[in-house]
């Protein structure tokens, strides 16, 4: 069984990518909708939910942990490996790195939670992958929220999604990470308010692929999909076809 995790919605944009990968595979979902959004949390609090998420799948027989989660990543994945030394942790992080040398106008902005944005993680991330780049970090603060109470269309959420956007734009930026699960949800206002002028970045599919090396014979199993959440577990499966993930509802039992 392969664990995967995030405060809430966004980590079905990783799942998603992980069953493209790993098809025959079977997974739990975690949403950790009672807690829900970590991004305005104390690294102290997303510490204490990431160790105890990391119980309740390791007591559900994952032998596998991917934290679909750029702020639990950031904050707290040494802490899940040190509780879980047996158990193999894939995190996920913004894609500073494919940005910085995919850019062509050596400027990239990354959008991401207020915790991940001031993070020293982040800076570390920086420094290591775009020492040549100039690099904009935007906390964009409700995003999440707007993604998990399934507001997608709201006319305030593209009108900050707007007034975030264009200003990056103006300073030339070409590529664009989105450093927060959620926003892989927004990837369609974001394109709306961008068009041609840059690319967005997600790394949905790294993670993926890292997943699938690690993998082993979990790889095989009966491609099922249990949807586990701390606060209304039932609005889980609802959420998958407003989330266009329709498809993953076969999966669920
Ligand atoms: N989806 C999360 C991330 O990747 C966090 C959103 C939140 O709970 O604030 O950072």
């Amino acid at each position: 069984m392969i664990g995967v995790f995030d405060s809430g919605l966004g980590g079905l944009s990783v799942l998603a990518a992980l069953v493209d990968a790993l098809p025959s595979a079977n997974f739990i979902y975690f949403a950790d909708t009672a807690h829900v959004p970590y991004g305005n949390k104390s690294e102290e609090q997303i510490q204490c939910r990431v160790l105890a998420i990391g119980e309740h799948l390791a007591s559900h027989d994952c032998d596998l942990l991917v934290v679909a989660c750029n702020t639990a990543t950031t904050t707290a994945v040494q802490a899940l490996r040190a509780a879980h030394p047996g158990i193999p942790v894939v995190g996920i992080e913004p894609g500073i790195k494919p940005a910085a040398q995919e850019t062509r106008s050596g400027r990239i902005a990354v959008l991401a939670t207020e915790a991940t944005a001031n993070s020293q993680r982040l800076q570390h991330l920086i420094r290591q992958h775009a020492g040549n780049v100039e690099v904009f970090v935007e906390p964009c603060p409700g995003w999440a929220t707007h993604v998990e109470m399934l507001q997608l269309g709201d006319p305030a959420l593209a009108a900050d999604v707007r007034a975030r956007i264009e200003p990056l734009l103006e300073k030339g930026v070409d590529r664009i990470v989105l450093g927060c699960t959620h926003y892989s949800f927004l990837a369609p206002l974001l394109t709306e308010v961008v068009g041609t002028r840059a690319q967005l970045v997600d790394v949905a599919a790294a993670v993926a692929r890292q997943t699938q090396r690690l993998a082993g014979g979990l790889a095989h199993g009966s491609g099922l999909l249990q949807l586990h959440a701390s606060a209304h577990p039932e609005r889980l499966r609802a959420a998958l076809p407003r989330l266009h993930l329709g498809h993953l509802a076969a999966r669920v039992i």
